[in-house]
C-alpha cells in the first residue's frame, strides 16, 4: 500500500516537484519515507520515519540534486517501521537503488540464497532482496534479462522502480501493485497512481500484470514477460479534482464531508448526462442477469449493503459479499453479474474477488471513484461515482455517492425516492455541528460504543462504527437492534454509549432502545421522527424516506465520528496503522 513516485526531467533540480508528488502518494502509507536521486552517477539517499513533512524537517529533500529520482511513502508489510526498514533500498555497492510497493512472498528464500554469496542485508523487509538480486543478476546479464527472470523467479506482488548509477533511466516492474506513467512534455513520472500527476498531465500509459519497462525523460519502452516490445495506448483522463489544499478546515475529512452536496448533485447530473448511456447499460445488464452479487470492502462494503437491502425491497434479488471472502462463499458462473464496488479501484480482496469471478467467466462491471484505476480497467463497464479525489483515510463523499448510485439503480427498478432535495438536506444536517459536537464529547470518554439500526439502518450503524473505530481508536460495534437481547446486552452498563437509528416510527428499534435505556445505557438517536426531534441528544435527520434517510444518517454518524475523534485529538486524516488504499491481500 506504499506509494512510489519517479522522475526523469529535463530540469535538474527536480526535488520540489518529487516531494510535491509523493505527498499526493502519502495517503497511501505514511509510517516513512525516503528518496533517492542520481547527481553525477552517484546514487544519493535520504530516508526515514515519520509522515513526510516531518522527515523533511529532518532531512531536508530539497538538498537532493539531479534531474532523476525515485521515492516511495511506506506503510509496512514486513519489517518494523525503521529508518533501515525504510525505503529506497540499496545493493552492497551502493549502485542499484530500488522502491516497492507490494509483498516478494519468496524473500526470504532469495535472501538465504543471496547471503550465502556474500550479500550483506540491512533491513528486514521483503522489499531489500530486490536491489541484491539485481546486482547479483547484473554481474552476468542485461538488465532486460534479469527483469524476465524476476517475473520468472519471484512470487507476490510489486511495483518497483530501480535506477543504476551508470545510467539515465529509471526500470520499472509491474505485477498486481499499481504502476502509471505519466507523460509530460519535458519529463515523465511513474507512479502508483495517475492522482500523483494529474496536476501535470493528463496522459498516462499503464503498466500491466507482468510487464516491465525502461523510462528515460523522453521515451519509454515497454516489455512483457518474454522480453518481448509492447505498444501501450496513452490514454487521456479527467479527474475531477476538488482544491487540493485544506482551505479553511483543520482536517481533509471535514472538507470531504462537507463536499457531499456538490458531489452528489455532480453525480446525479452526470447519470443524466455523460453517464447516460453506460447507466443505462448497467441497468439491462442488471434485468438480464440470473444472479448479481456485489463484492467489496470496508466502507464500500457498508454501501453494498445498504443497495442490497434498496433493492430487496423492490424485489430484485442480490447478494452482497466482503472481498476477501468472495471466492469461499460465491456461486458464480457465466450468468453471474459480478458488481464491485471501490472508491480506490485499487483494493487488493476486490481484485482478487474479481479474478476469481472472472476464471468463471461471470461478467464484471465497477462503481468506482478513481478513473483508470485498475478495477475500473479489468471491467467491461464501469460507472465513475464522481466523488473527486478523497484524502482523508476515512472514506465519507465516496460513501454517499456509492450509495446515491446504488439508490439511483434502485429508482430505476421502481424505489421511490426523490433524491433532488438530498443535497440541501445534507447541508441542512451541517447546521447541527454545534449539538453534535456536544455529543461527540461525551461519547469520547468511552472505551466502547454501540451503534444498532434496523432494516436500512443495520448497514448504517455498521458503517458509522467503522467511522468511530478507525478515527478515533474506540472501540464500536454496529449491530441489528435485534441482535442485542442475543449477546450483547450483557456488554450495557451504566452509561455505556448506544447510539440508535431510529426510522420513522419503527416500533422494533424504539423497543430495542428502551431496552438499552433501562440498562443504563447513555442514549444518542438519530432520527427522522419528528417527536425526538427537540430533546438534547437527538440528531434530527429532516425526511420521511427510509432510503434518504440511512443515508443523511450516514453523514451524521460521520459528523459524530469526526468530532469524537478531534476532542480526542486524533491525526484524524491518517488513522494509525491503516492506508487509503489496501493493494495486499
Ligand atoms: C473507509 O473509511 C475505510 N478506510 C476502508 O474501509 C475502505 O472503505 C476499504 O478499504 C475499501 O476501499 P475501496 O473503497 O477503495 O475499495
Ligand atoms: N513490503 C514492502 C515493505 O514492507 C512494501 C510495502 C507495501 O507496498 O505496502 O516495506
Amino acid at each position: 500500500m506504499c506509494g512510489i513516485f519517479g522522475c526523469l526531467s529535463n530540469n535538474d533540480n527536480i526535488a520540489l516537484l518529487m516531494l510535491k508528488g509523493l505527498k499526493r502518494l502519502e495517503y497511501r502509507g505514511y509510517d516513512s519515507c525516503g528518496m533517492a536521486f542520481l547527481d553525477n552517477h552517484v546514487i544519493n539517499v535520504k530516508k526515514d520515519v515519520g509522515e513526510i513533512d516531518r522527515v523533511n524537517d529532518k532531512v531536508n529533500f530539497l538538498e537532493l540534486k539531479g534531474h532523476l529520482g525515485i521515492a516511495h511513502t511506506r506503510w509496512s508489510t514486513t519489517g518494523k517501521v525503521t529508518k533501515q526498514n525504510s525505503h529506497p533500498h540499496q545493493s552492497c555497492d551502493g549502485n542499484i537503488s530500488i522502491v516497492h510497493n507490494g509483498i516478494i512472498e519468496n524473500y526470504e528464500e532469495i535472501k538465504q540464497v543471496l547471503t550465502v554469496i556474500g550479500h550483506k542485508f540491512v533491513s528486514n523487509t521483503d522489499s531489500e532482496v530486490i536491489a541484491h538480486y539485481f546486482e547479483e543478476k547484473l554481474k552476468n546479464k542485461s538488465i532486460n534479462e534479469a527483469c524476465i527472470d524476476f517475473i520468472k523467479e519471484i512470487k507476490g506482488t510489486f511495483a518497483i522502480l530501480l535506477l543504476k548509477q551508470d545510467e539515465d533511466k529509471i526500470y520499472a516492474l509491474k505485477r498486481d501493485s499499481p504502476l502509471a506513467v505519466g507523460i509530460c512534455k519535458d519529463k515523465n513520472i511513474l507512479a502508483s497512481d495517475i492522482h500523483a500527476f494529474s496536476n501535470l498531465t493528463n496522459k498516462a500509459i499503464f503498466f500491466d500484470n507482468d510487464e516491465f519497462g525502461i523510462i528515460t525523460k523522453d521515451s519509454y519502452e515497454l516489455f512483457n514477460k518474454d522480453g518481448k516490445a509492447i505498444e501501450k495506448l496513452i490514454k487521456s483522463f479527467e479527474w475531477k479534482e476538488e482544491e487540493t489544499g485544506k482551505k479553511k478546515y483543520k482536517h481533509f475529512m471535514m472538507k470531504e464531508i462537507e463536499e457531499e452536496p456538490k458531489v452528489v448533485d455532480r453525480l446525479l447530473r452526470s447519470l443524466d448526462y455523460e453517464q447516460k448511456n453506460d447507466f443505462g447499460k448497467l441497468i439491462e445488464l442488471i434485468k438480464k442477469s440470473k444472479k448479481i452479487i456485489f463484492a467489496a470492502c470496508g466502507t464500500s462494503y457498508h454501501a453494498s449493503l445498504l443497495g442490497a437491502y434498496y433493492l430487496h425491497k423492490i424485489g430484485v434479488e442480490v447478494q452482497t459479499l466482503i472481498a476477501s471472502e468472495f471466492k469461499h462463499y460465491a456461486n458464480v458462473d457465466k450468468d453471474t453479474l459480478v458488481i464491485a464496488i471501490s472508491q480506490s479501484g485499487e483494493t487488493m480482496d476486490v481484485i482478487d474477488a474479481l479474478n476469481y469471478a472472472k476464471e468463471k467467466n461471470a461478467k464484471i462491471v465497477s462503481l468506482v471513484n478513481v478513473p483508470y484505476s485498475t478495477i475500473q480497467r479489468m471491467s467491461e463497464l464501469s460507472l465513475n461515482i464522481l466523488a473527486g479525489q478523497e484524502i482523508s483515510v476515512a472514506s465519507t463523499k465516496a460513501f454517499v455517492n456509492q450509495t446515491v448510485l446504488l439508490l439511483r439503480i434502485a429508482q430505476e427498478f421502481g424505489y421511490g425516492v426523490n433524491l433532488k432535495n438530498l443535497s440541501a438536506k445534507l447541508k441542512n444536517l451541517f447546521q447541527q455541528k454545534e449539538k453534535i459536537r456536544k455529543i461527540a464529547k461525551k461519547i469520547s470518554q468511552s472505551n466502547d460504543a454501540y451503534i444498532i439500526g434496523r432494516g436500512l439502518t443495520y448497514p448504517v450503524a455498521r458503517e458509522i462504527a467503522l467511522k468511530i473505530k478507525e478515527i478515533s481508536y474506540i472501540h464500536a460495534e454496529g449491530m441489528m437492534g435485534g441482535e442485542l437481547k442475543h449477546g450483547t446486552l450483557a456488554l450495557i452498563d451504566d452509561g455505556t454509549p448506544v447510539i440508535s437509528l431510529i426510522s420513522n416510527s419503527d416500533e422494533d428499534i424504539i423497543s430495542n432502545t428502551r431496552e438499552v435505556e433501562a440498562r443504563g445505557a447513555d442514549i444518542t438517536i438519530i432520527t427522522n421522527n419528528p417527536t425526538f426531534k427537540e430533546q438534547e441528544n437527538v440528531i434530527y435527520v429532516n425526511t420521511g424516506n427510509d432510503g434518504k434517510f440511512g443515508l443523511l444518517a450516514a453523514t451524521a454518524g460521520q459528523l459524530l465520528a469526526y468530532h469524537i475523534a478531534d476532542v480526542l485529538g486524533r491525526p484524524i486524516d491518517k488513522p494509525k496503522n491503516l492506508s487509503k488504499s489496501i493493494s495486499v491481500r
